[in-house]
């Protein structure tokens, strides 16, 4: 069984302030771990105070970036080790966002999923629908071409550890009803690329998201589908009722 895992990514929304508040506010009121995964992508500012604010609350505090190396000279970036050291479990890398916006690349996603596997965090991979065909053993399949670029180099062990969020470009941010079957297909066919790239076995383990539009309306839908395991939230996780109304739906 794959656990449903609500991901809310606040992008650069709120002060360290505005987000301690949101954990105070949901004191006691997030359902039992064992049941759903949670968790709150905030910016870097934020994360530390927030991992003190939340002791004892089954909520998962999560990085919105981490860079490729652990130490040196790179003004401005922030070290998975730092992150790891810190008591940060998850770093959500290669949204769509830093891609448009920041230039990130395949082969520098790449690096960060690998050095923050080697921190002992757990990456959260986006990737859009950008596909490309491949042949598995004499047959032809559609794979997701980013997935195969970030994954080269992270071996059958680390790839058990990694969530994949599936975030299509024409979904993300536009506030548009999602359309819950083409979430299913791409997931599906996120699963089958890790299949055909590592096993069947990996492939059912490996807990995929989707992202984009998500709202307290939709989600039920969306999570009702057999490979969508949850899912990452920008907009609708900015107020701590919807975030827990959405939440308690997939409970
Ligand atoms: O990380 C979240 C995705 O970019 C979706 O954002 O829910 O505002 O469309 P959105």
């Amino acid at each position: 069984m794959r656990k449903p895992f609500v991901v809310a990514n606040w992008k650069m929304h709120k002060s360290v302030d505005e987000a301690l508040d949101f954990i105070r506010s949901l004191q006691g009121r997030l359902p039992d771990a064992d049941l759903v995964e949670c968790g709150v992508a905030a910016n870097f500012l934020a994360l530390y105070p927030m991992l003190q604010e939340v002791k004892g609350q089954p909520l998962e505090i999560i990085s919105q970036n981490a860079y490729a190396e652990y130490e040196g000279a790179y003004t401005g970036e922030v070290s998975p080790k730092a992150l790891a050291d810190a008591g940060i479990n998850y770093a959500l890398l290669g949204h769509i966002e830093r891609r448009k916006l920041f230039n990130e690349t395949d082969d520098l996603v790449n690096r960060k999923v690998i050095a923050t596997l080697q921190a002992g965090m757990t990456p959260i991979i986006c990737t859009d629908e950008t596909m490309i065909q491949k042949e598995f053993s004499g047959s032809v399949h559609y794979v997701f071409e980013q997935l195969i670029n970030v994954l080269r180099g992270v071996s059958f062990d680390q790839v058990k550890n990694i969530i994949i969020s599936y975030e299509p470009s024409w979904a993300v941010g536009v506030g548009q009803h999602a359309n819950p079957n083409l979430a299913e297909e791409g997931c599906r066919l996120i699963r089958q690329t890790i299949a055909d790239s590592y096993s069947y076995e990996v492939a059912d383990k490996i807990r995929i998201l989707y992202g984009g539009s998500v709202n307290p309306e939709n989600i039920k839908q969306i999570m009702n589908k057999p490979d969508i395991d949850g899912v990452l939230i920008g907009r609708a996780s900015l107020d701590t009722d919807n975030f827990l109304s959405m939440i308690n739906t997939v409970v």
